[in-house]
């Protein structure tokens, strides 16, 4: 039995994960504590809210004392820490929040945890932090991110990741708390807010909608389905030996542009499109400021150490992603509110 916080549970991989632990283990109490920003959801986890073992507390990581009374009244002993602001684009029109957010919401969290598991030394607890593999920066066309990569974050977003990544082992090596870090690489799948490229995309080539490729779509990401890293983070609860970082990914590489083909074709015939159809919506925009040219993970040490390997291929679980939204167009009626619309209005008079 375990009491679990999750922070930024109503996020995409929080809530995926949220009914995760919901269904595989019912005997453990799962507190998703989210502040509700505008990637929040709570209609992502219609399925949770009648589990008998699932609470939801609305509050901010920046705010000691809401942490500290959640701690406080779910005795809480495992802290999977996911609660962030995660989106490159937004870092670089507004980096504040991703310090406020990623960085002094980690310590908040880290000194509540240490406040309160001090008495039973720390036993039985677990701080387990999910990060990105956007810390260690670019890699040209050959190469993997390793575990013992040197940092070197490019964006807003990566530099706070990488700083809470640093205080989370600070706190180990300097007062023993017991975590566990991990760096995943790009995550698709449902529930994933359409502002990140695969959402995005699927929601503009149902509406005829231009899609905007930033430069000429050179770049590379590793893609892994939410669903794998939900068993890895899983697993690494579990399993993961104290004080040491994994990295996940899906040794599934693909340049923008080829993905976002791949995509244009599978929705032609969703749709009932010529083949081809889709594609002419593919509009060459001004690029990302700074933008990491190609993450790629080894994924070796939780392959080797813990056994884990992705269980969805790419071709299955891409499929299973279109339909997903296809079929959940209410869901993003309900996401595609004014902040939404503003967003995107000042993105492209950004551009
Ligand atoms: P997301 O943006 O979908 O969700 C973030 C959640 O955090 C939202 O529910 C939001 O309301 C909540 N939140 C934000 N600020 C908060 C605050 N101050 N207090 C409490 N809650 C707050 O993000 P995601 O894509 O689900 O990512 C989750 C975590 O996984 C992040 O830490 C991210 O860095 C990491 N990660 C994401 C990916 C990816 O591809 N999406 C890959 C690797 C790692
Ligand atoms: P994104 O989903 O924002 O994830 P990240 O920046 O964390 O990797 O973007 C994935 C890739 O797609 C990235 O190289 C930027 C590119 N991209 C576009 O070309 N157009 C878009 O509209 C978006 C959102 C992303």
């Amino acid at each position: 039995m375990k009491n679990i916080l999750v922070t930024g549970g109503a996020g995409f991989i929080g809530s995926n994960l949220v009914k995760h632990l919901l269904t595989k283990y019912p005997d453990y109490t799962i507190i998703n504590f989210d502040s509700l920003t505008y990637a929040g959801n709570l209609s992502n986890l219609s399925e949770a809210i009648t589990h008998k073992n699932y609470h939801f507390v609305k509050g901010d990581i920046t705010n000691e004392i809401e942490v500290d009374a959640v701690f406080e009244k779910y005795s809480i002993d495992t802290v999977l820490h996911l609660a962030a602001e995660s989106h490159v684009d937004r870092s670089i029109s507004n980096p504040m929040e991703f310090i406020k957010t990623n960085i002094i919401g980690t310590v908040v969290l880290l000194n509540s945890a240490r406040k309160h598991w001090q008495d039973k030394q720390f036993k039985g607890c677990l701080f387990y932090h999910i990060s990105t593999d956007e810390v260690y920066g670019s890699l040209d066309d050959t190469g993997l991110f390793e575990e013992t990569t040197p940092y070197n974050p490019r964006s807003p977003y990566a530099a706070s990741k990488a700083s809470s990544d640093h205080i989370v082992r600070a706190y180990h090596h300097t007062y023993g708390l017991p975590i566990v870090v991990s760096n995943c690489s790009n995550n698709y799948g449902p529930y994933q807010f359409p502002e990140k490229l695969i959402p995005l995309f699927i929601h503009n080539i149902k509406n005829s909608i231009p899609l905007p490729v930033y430069g000429q779509g050179n770049q590379t990401r590793d893609w892994l389905y939410v669903g794998d890293h939900c068993n890895a983070i899983d697993l690494l609860m579990h399993k993961g030996c104290i004080g040491d970082t994994y990295n996940i990914g899906g040794h599934n590489e693909w340049k923008n542009i080829d993905l976002i083909h791949h995509v244009c074709s599978i929705m032609d015939v969703k749709l009932n499109r010529i083949a081809g159809e889709s594609a002419k919506l593919i509009t060459y925009v001004k690029d990302r400021a700074g933008h990491d040219m190609r993450y790629a993970i080894d994924a070796s040490k939780i392959k080797n150490e813990l056994n884990w390997v992705p269980n969805y291929t790419f071709e299955s679980a891409i499929e299973l992603t279109i339909d997903w939204y296809l079929n959940n167009t209410a869901w993003i009626a309900n996401i595609i509110n004014k902040e939404y619309q503003n967003y995107y209005k000042q993105q492209y008079e950004l551009r």
